[in-house]
């Protein structure tokens, strides 16, 4: 308990999900939690539920993918509590077509959420982090950042680019005593991967990892609420996954 006592943490996509379940716990862990999203009737239950119990949880509207968003997340969360400690992005968005029906717009929208997304709020993290010789950026990868998925394309080249996005944080930015990692969760259900783990089409995900189960988004909020505390103080540019042997390959999506 407590681990994240007196740290202020921003986590992009919380209104739902891995998102929700990390800010729950973040919180829970002392952190004052900014839960940021684009949706905003969600967003503002899961940090009403949070303040039933600590009050220390706020709800930022924010599209990840607009510069002045994130900027205005970055900023806004920084004047209301005096500073930033932890940015976790985790917002992210896929759609399912093969590269030669993918339409621009889907590409773009895919790109723009899981990879600009987090291009801008850290830019604007940096910064203060630089400023103030610390800061944690947790971004959020998947098998598919490292795996060829099936139907994919966009989304695959967005995680991937999000792992060695977060390297050269991670490799720039430790003389400012800042640590990046990236957390590539496996198969969880969540909204995201509901209609896919229903449907027959996406016949693998009922083995969905070595144990013949999804995981769960309170297991993959675990193990970013370690990398993202101070037990992870030496642990920076690393790529975790979180995906139950998943990486193991020998069963395919
Ligand atoms: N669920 C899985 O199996 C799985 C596997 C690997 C990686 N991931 C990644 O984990 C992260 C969380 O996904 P999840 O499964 O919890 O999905 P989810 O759909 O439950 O949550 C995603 C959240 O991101 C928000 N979001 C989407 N676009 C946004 C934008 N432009 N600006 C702000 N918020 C935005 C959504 O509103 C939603 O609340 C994503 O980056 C996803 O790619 C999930």
């Amino acid at each position: 308990m407590n681990k994240l006592e007196n740290k202020v943490a921003i986590i992009t996509g919380a209104a739902s999900g891995i998102g929700l379940a990390a800010a729950q716990l973040f919180a829970a862990e002392g952190a004052t939690v900014v839960l940021a999203d684009k949706n905003v009737e969600d967003g503002k239950t899961a940090a009403a539920k949070i303040n039933q119990n600590k009050n220390n949880a706020l709800f930022i509207e924010t599209d990840i993918t607009l510069e002045a968003a994130a900027q205005n997340l970055i900023h806004e969360t920084i004047k209301r509590f005096d500073g930033l400690d932890i940015l976790y992005n985790n917002a992210g968005h896929e759609e399912y077509f093969k590269l030669h029906e993918l339409s621009n717009d889907s590409w773009t929208r895919q790109i723009d959420t899981n990879l600009r997304g987090s291009f801008l709020t850290s830019k604007f993290a940096l910064r203060h982090f630089m400023g103030k010789k610390q800061g944690v950026i947790l971004n959020t990868s998947s098998i598919a950042g490292f795996m060829p998925t099936q139907d994919r394309p966009a989304y695959n080249a967005a995680k991937g680019g999000v792992i060695m996005l977060t390297k050269n944080i991670a490799l720039e930015y430790g003389q400012y005593n800042v640590r990046a990692n990236v957390i590539c969760p496996g198969i969880v259900r969540t909204n995201m991967t509901a209609a896919g783990m229903d449907s027959d089409r996406k016949g693998g995900f009922k083995k969905a990892s070595v144990f013949n189960r999804a995981g769960k988004a309170e297991e993959i909020a675990q193990a970013a609420l370690f990398l993202v505390s101070d037990d992870a103080s030496f642990v920076t540019g690393t790529s975790l996954q979180v995906d139950g042997g998943m990486n193991l390959g020998g069963f395919w999506l």
